[in-house]
């Protein structure tokens, strides 16, 4: 039996004449504030917080929702700086070029929004926030089919946030936003804050939203006042209290940004652990959001591990390693103080401790890196081992190679970089400096504290040292005198 299906759209518009259409949803992002509280010369909303600018976090959450064409950052306080460090996200940018408050800022958007039937609208400064719980804010508001709908949130301490004033202890609807500096001590009792996250009908936003005015501590227009105006205006204005009041957080100061960026890598570190990654004491270490480990892998205090880090099955990574954007194959021991960036390493490879791969070092299969040995774009062939005090940069070096302690690849000439190619199975005898651009070939040896200029023919022993004297007796004939 067949029967008739409603329209699939499960959110009710506001708008009756509408009611099959889907409503068209912008989100507006304010990210156009200078952030004079965190004294700084960066702009607020390019702080970081878990390893990114607090306005991309936002942004994150604002594209999971609705299309980026449909996303505007209203920018201001050094615009171009806040622009390029997200235009990678395809957003648009609205540019509020004096800041006259975050009503001001929704004036500026005027003219670009009026194209939607609702804004969501989103402080840059608020990173914790959820999809989830936009979306949950949108669905009321729709719902509702009210003109404002504010996110509000319980705080244990509401210090610094607008209070939201309801009609009656029950009900939906707000009566106004008080912000802190004018509300009475009654009012700062109030533990039911404004987040600084709204939906508006554009319709009754851009109605009314002249009516604003800068009769305030600031001097400014500011967007919570809009509360008061359209239920003057007989207007319908609700709150939707979250769940979660953690989202909420914006990072003004310098202790609420460390506060933040606590909590996301405190995230992070339980999504790792669910997913079967031991991590001891994992207050202490720091993991960016998109780092991907594997199950059974263990991280040890005092870890920092940036960026598209990728790291294998059953590694150790051992206290106080920092690795930026590398690759780490399955069963690797990475030993205490190491310092990674742009590296691959190979399954079984020992690293450390205090070993800096630095970009484009590939350490192979079951290879050993040692002790204060940095590499530089090298490859280090499967088993071979450059245990102690080397520098091996630009060189090719084959498999089962032995590199003795403090062997250099002398791959400057003050001008141009060279090449060291180091063949199968060579040994090279410790302190040697090898001088590119050089080939040791198949097999061959290099006698120690040699300074090899010319190529080594495979099978061969080259020794570039001078011969040592012995002169007998002629410390005790110094005594003497
Ligand atoms: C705002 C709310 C407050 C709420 C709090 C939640 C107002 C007047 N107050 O206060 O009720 O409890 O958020 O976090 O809105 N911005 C612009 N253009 C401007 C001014 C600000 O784009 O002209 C941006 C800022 O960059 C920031 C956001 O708007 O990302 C909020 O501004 P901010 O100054 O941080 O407001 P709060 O004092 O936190
Ligand atoms: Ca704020």
């Amino acid at each position: 039996m067949k029967r008739k299906k409603k329209s699939s759209s499960s959110t009710p518009s506001s708008t009756k004449s509408q009611a099959s259409k889907p409503p068209r949803i912008a989100i507006a992002i304010m990210a156009a504030g200078k952030g004079t509280r965190l004294k700084s010369q960066i702009p607020k909303v390019l702080h970081e917080v878990g390893g990114k600018p607090l306005l991309e976090h936002v942004i994150r959450a604002a594209v999971h929702l609705v299309p980026a064409k449909d996303v505007y950052a209203i920018i201001g306080h050094e615009a171009d700086r806040v622009r390029s460090a997200v235009q990678h996200t395809g957003v648009n940018f609205v540019l509020q070029s004096e800041q006259k408050g975050t009503g001001h800022a929704l004036m500026i958007a005027q003219s670009t929004l009026a194209g939607y039937d609702h804004v969501i609208v989103l402080s840059g400064d608020a990173p914790l926030i959820t999809p989830a719980t936009i979306a949950g804010l949108r669905d009321f508001h729709l719902s509702e089919q009210a003109a404002m709908t504010l996110l509000s949130a319980e705080l244990e301490n509401p210090y610094g946030y607008g209070r939201v004033l309801r009609k009656g202890s029950r009900s939906a609807e707000v009566q106004a936003i008080v912000e802190e500096k004018a509300a009475s001590a009654v009012q700062r009792k109030i533990r039911e804050i404004n987040s600084g996250f709204y939906v508006f009908a554009v319709r009754d936003l851009y109605g009314h939203i002249s009516e604003l005015s800068t009769a305030n501590a600031h001097g400014e227009y500011y967007l919570t006042d809009m509360a008061a105006v359209l239920r003057k205006a007989r207007q319908r204005v609700v709150a939707w209290k979250t769940g979660t009041p953690s989202e909420v957080l914006g990072g003004n100061t310098r202790a609420e940004l460390a506060d933040i960026d606590e909590q996301m890598r405190m995230a992070k570190c339980r999504q790792l652990m669910a997913d079967g990654v031991t991590i001891f004491y994992p207050a202490t270490c720091v993991i960016d959001a998109e780092v991907e480990i594997a199950p059974d892998t263990i991280i040890e205090p005092y870890v920092q591990l940036f960026g598209k880090t990728k790291i294998g099955t059953g590694c150790r990574i051992r206290s106080y390693c920092v690795i930026r954007n590398s690759e780490i194959g399955d069963s690797v021991n990475v030993r205490p103080g190491c310092v990674m960036e742009e590296a691959r390493v190979s399954s079984g490879a020992i690293i450390g401790p205090y070993s800096h791969l630095r970009p484009g070092s590939e350490i192979g299969e079951g290879a050993h890196v040692g002790n204060f040995v940095e590499t530089k774009k090298i490859k280090l062939g499967k088993g071979s081992k450059a245990n102690h005090l080397t520098y091996l940069g630009d060189a090719e070096i084959g498999v089962g190679v032995n590199i003795g302690a403090g062997t250099i690849t002398c791959n400057y000439d003050g001008v141009n970089k060279h090449k060291t190619i180091i063949d199968d199975g060579v040994f090279i005898g410790s302190d040697s400096t090898l001088v590119a651009p050089i080939r040791v070939g198949k097999g061959a040896y290099v006698g120690a504290a040699s300074c090899i200029t010319d190529d080594v023919p495979e099978d061969s022993l080259a020794i570039g040292r001078s011969r040592q004297v012995v002169k007998e007796g002629w410390a005790r004939e110094k005594r003497k005198k």
